[in-house]
């Protein structure tokens, strides 16, 4: 389904890269298969593709087809990885544009994933003359965006629905037993759906928190599950020729060889919510104790025009990770213009995505001449199943990277830092001192 060419970063390593590696690799795939590495307790994402709960799958489905029938429009209410996945999905299959362009179904609009007054003020406008209907995701169920976001969109269903009409239009994503959330949900009698306990929100995408709104969307999630599968069975292989292996060899050969920031880069516009949702699958999962890559994400070419000065002569310390979609799924061809004002002749006839093409391998030659390791990866269709597989590869390879820098990949201490700063600055009880001693820092 996809085929991953190191050519353009192997002369940036020593001979040994994968090798030197391979025992590591070996010891961090024993550690995913049987869940007893650092972070263990949160490696349900490994077998889920296999083992996922098939009685919730239909009620998801079931669900998705009521919201498309009833609906046109869906708000989803998440933040990191309680929606990114989702929209990466979204996207990639569908478009950027998906409100505008879709064929039937509610238009989705994300919202609880900042605090910005604005954004969600706009979300509001859009729906509110709508029949509409709220996914709420919250692994946890106190999470501040989240949870303010829900508290504004229940009271607006509630208002236009009334308190039944809308209880039959909140759907509720969130922990099997813990959490305001679930609280809520039960008293409220809302249809709920589980984010299972051992799976982390940056790796919960093939589970209800991602599975339901990219149904919402018309994507079929059998194809995407079935994708994940494969790649699941594939990359459990132990052995030197496995992507994942050599992919998070690669990588960890590069950050040891100084690169420490690894750029994603696609030629599609599509691929923007896959690249924020790739960086806080592996920001999170490394980003710790000092260490790991800095995962920053790049659209080409627009990128060329504003980043692509850095890119080939700024600090040596990054590479590239290029996710190429083999083929368009609409070609454009430039016309013929008897006048050729504009000496764009020489190409006339040509598609659009030739020029990308050459576009493509201008890039990787310059690139690589100005000292950016190149990692590239094919992808041969643009459908669910190829997009299932896509995921697993990156998660897989994020589990075998976290161990091969010696973190644990499943946790996330730090983000916690800001939230009590938040917290005890806005008055939460129980924060009293924290908010003293913060009051008084700043002045
Ligand atoms: O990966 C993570 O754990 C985070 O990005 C969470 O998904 C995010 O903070 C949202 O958390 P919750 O689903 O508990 O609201």
């Amino acid at each position: 389904m996809f085929k991953l060419d190191l050519s353009n970063a192997a002369p940036f390593l020593p001979e040994d890269w994968l090798s030197s590696r391979a025992a590591a690799l070996e010891k961090a795939r024993a550690m995913l298969e049987a869940g007893n590495g650092p972070g263990g307790d949160f490696t349900g994402w490994v077998h889920l593709p296999r083992d996922y709960d098939k009685e919730e799958f239909a009620r998801i489905q079931t669900a998705a087809e009521r919201i498309r029938r009833d609906s046109e429009a869906l708000v989803v209410i998440g933040i990191g990885g309680s929606y990114l996945g989702a929209r990466a999905v979204v996207e990639v299959l569908n478009s950027p544009n998906f409100n505008l362009t879709r064929k039937g179904g509610p238009a989705i609009y994300f919202a609880g994933c900042g605090l910005s007054s604005d954004g969600l003020t706009e979300v509001i406008d859009q729906v509110r003359d709508k029949e509409f209907s709220v996914n709420v995701i919250s692994k946890s169920g106190t999470t501040t965006e989240p949870a303010v976001a829900f508290r504004i969109f229940k009271a607006l269903l509630e208002e236009k629905y009334g308190k039944e009409g809308a209880r039959k239009r909140i759907y509720a994503t969130t922990d099997v037993k813990r959490g305001a959330l679930k609280g809520l949900a039960d008293a409220e009698g809302y249809e709920e759906f589980v984010v299972p306990d051992a799976v982390g929100g940056r790796y919960s995408v093939l589970t209800a928190v991602g599975l339901l709104p990219i149904a919402c969307a018309g994507i079929d999630i059998t194809a995407l599950m079935g994708g994940a599968a494969a790649a699941m069975e594939e990359l459990a292989k132990p052995g030197t020729d496995n992507p994942a292996w050599q992919y998070a060899a690669a990588r960890h050969g590069l950050y040891c060889a100084g690169k420490k920031v690894e750029l994603l880069a696609c030629y599609e516009p599509s691929f923007r919510f896959f690249a924020e949702w790739w960086k806080q699958l592996y920001g999170e999962s490394e980003g710790k104790d000092g260490k790991g890559l800095f995962p920053a994400s790049v659209e080409f070419t627009a990128d060329l025009h504003s980043m692509g000065q850095y890119i080939q002569q700024g600090e040596r310390v990054m590479f590239e990770t290029v996710v190429r979609f083999a083929k368009s799924q609409r070609e454009i061809e430039i016309p013929n213009d008897p006048d050729n004002v504009d000496g764009l002749n020489f190409l006339a006839g040509k598609s659009l995505s030739f020029v990308a093409e050459k576009a493509f391998q201008g890039v990787v030659l310059a690139h690589v001449d100005g000292g950016v390791p190149n990692v590239i990866l094919t992808v041969e269709q643009r459908d669910a199943r190829t997009l299932g597989a896509l995921i697993y590869f990156f998660e897989y390879a994020c589990g075998l990277s976290g161990y091969l820098l010696e973190v644990n990949p499943f946790d996330q201490p730090g983000v916690e830092a800001y939230k009590n700063n938040m917290y005890a600055l806005l008055g939460k009880p129980g924060y009293e001192d924290r908010r003293k001693e913060l009051e008084a820092r700043l002045g």
